[in-house]
């Protein structure tokens, strides 16, 4: 039975930032690549743990109990979102960053000087410096895959010249937190692994506009941040289990030999962790129609497939909007037939405003948007467009209207004439 579309207007008084005013305006927040606003609930949760039950994890006391049990919870509910195997190949920490940095040390102990990892020009920096830093202190090749020019993907043919009997590492983004573009995985990963390289996938832009699934993806690593998906700032790992067992985690000798203990290093941030749990459970009742347990990867991905839905209506509106408009250069996958390749998230830049002068223009409007390389340095630099100040991203969330699209269009439209 197909699911009912999703009403943006009726999950919208979830999130109390969505009722904020600028000169009088409602707020949009086309600012979502960047970061999410987060439902209620959210908060809720994270007050009443710090509240009711704050306390390390370990303990045989009731708050560390109940603290023990919403973690369990919580990464219950992270491995059904992407499909892992087991709870333990889940890992908790600060952010995507931060783990994998703390990933590619582990990995980079394994590397031998004349080994090769790749990275791509589509990557967020997160998924590329580390790798850079790790391969420069191993003596390790590093060899880079441009992003296909024409719609800013990366094309299997590419990537299979760059692959050889040496590459150990393969680094790929699931999407481009810069223009929007999803890649197409699975084929890709499936060429890294014919040559025995491993492969680390930054899931962070993807991971509020689709399904992801680890298993079908075959990929070794995921990394994503809930504060992209409506959630607080906490950083996800997936590692598959064998190797999470078997590498060396840079952490201290009295903490859990066993995985995902042994990865996650000082203390956790329960509140978020507890946070984490409800935004799950908001997710999962987008699809509560396909199933009762908002923490299944049933109801889960159901609440998902609604939103990718409502999002392609977005992107269509918004991509017919700017076709409008005189001046715009919009980067990436602009053709409406091709919405399932892309996230709502665009990147372009206007005649006659720098991206810079542009957003400040929408800000005075009560447009929140990003300009610039969002870290996304790799695409800026292929396009050769850091000199003027990279580009205006306009990105939405599920929770956006059609109205806000219009609305959006129209301010860019005014700011050109
Ligand atoms: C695609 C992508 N990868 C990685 C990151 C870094 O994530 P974090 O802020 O959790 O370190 C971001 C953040 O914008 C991103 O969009």
């Amino acid at each position: 039975m197909p699911l009912p579309p999703l009403d943006p207007h009726r999950l919208r008084a979830e999130f109390p930032a969505l009722a904020r005013l600028h000169d009088g305006r409602p707020v949009i927040y086309a600012d979502a690549p960047g970061g999410t606003q987060v439902p209620r609930t959210v908060t809720a949760a994270m007050t009443a743990y710090l509240e009711t039950s704050n306390a390390n994890f370990g303990g045989v006391f009731a708050t560390s109990r109940e603290t023990g049990e919403l973690t369990a919870q919580a990464r219950a509910g992270v491995m059904h979102l992407i499909n892992a195997a087991s709870a333990q190949e889940i890992v908790f920490g600060q952010n995507m960053t931060s783990l994998t940095f703390a990933m590619s040390r582990a990995l980079a102990r394994t590397w031998q000087p004349g080994d090769e990892v790749i990275v791509t020009t589509l990557d967020h920096d997160a998924n590329v410096a580390p790798w850079l830093l790790a391969a420069e202190e191993r003596g390790v090749i590093v060899r880079t895959l441009a992003c296909t020019p024409d719609d800013l993907s990366l094309a299997l043919d590419g990537l299979t010249a760059l692959l050889g009997p040496r590459t150990r590492l393969v680094a790929l983004g699931h999407a481009s937190n810069a223009v929007g573009t999803i890649v197409d995985l699975a084929p890709l990963i499936a060429a890294a692994h014919r040559v025995g390289a491993l492969v680390y996938v930054a899931a962070v832009h993807y991971a509020p506009h689709g399904v992801i699934d680890v298993r079908a993806l075959d990929c070794d690593f995921l990394a994503c941040s809930a504060y992209k998906f409506c959630g607080p700032h906490l950083g996800i790992l997936y590692g598959r289990l064998a190797l999470l067992e078997s590498l060396t985690a840079y952490k201290v000798r009295p903490s859990s030999a066993l995985p995902p203990g042994k990865w996650e290093t000082g203390t956790q941030n329960t509140e978020a962790i507890a946070g984490l749990r409800a935004c799950l459970a908001y997710f999962g009742g987008l699809g509560a129609d396909a199933a009762p347990d908002p923490l299944s990867r049933a109801a889960l991905v159901a609440g998902m497939r609604r939103i990718v839905a409502h999002e392609a209506t977005l992107s269509q509106r918004f991509l017919a909007g700017l076709a409008t408009i005189p001046g715009v250069h919009l980067y990436g996958i602009g053709d409406p037939t091709r919405l399932a390749a892309r996230t709502p998230t665009f990147g372009f830049t206007l005649a006659g405003g720098t991206p810079r002068q542009v957003s400040e223009r929408l800000a005075a409007r009560g447009i929140f948007v990003w300009d610039g390389h969002f870290y996304a340095k790799g695409v800026i630099d292929q396009l050769g467009i850091a000199e003027q100040g990279g580009l205006i991203r306009i990105g939405f969330a599920h929770y956006h209207t059609l109205d806000e699209v219009d609305r959006v269009v129209a301010a860019v439209s005014e700011i050109v004439g």
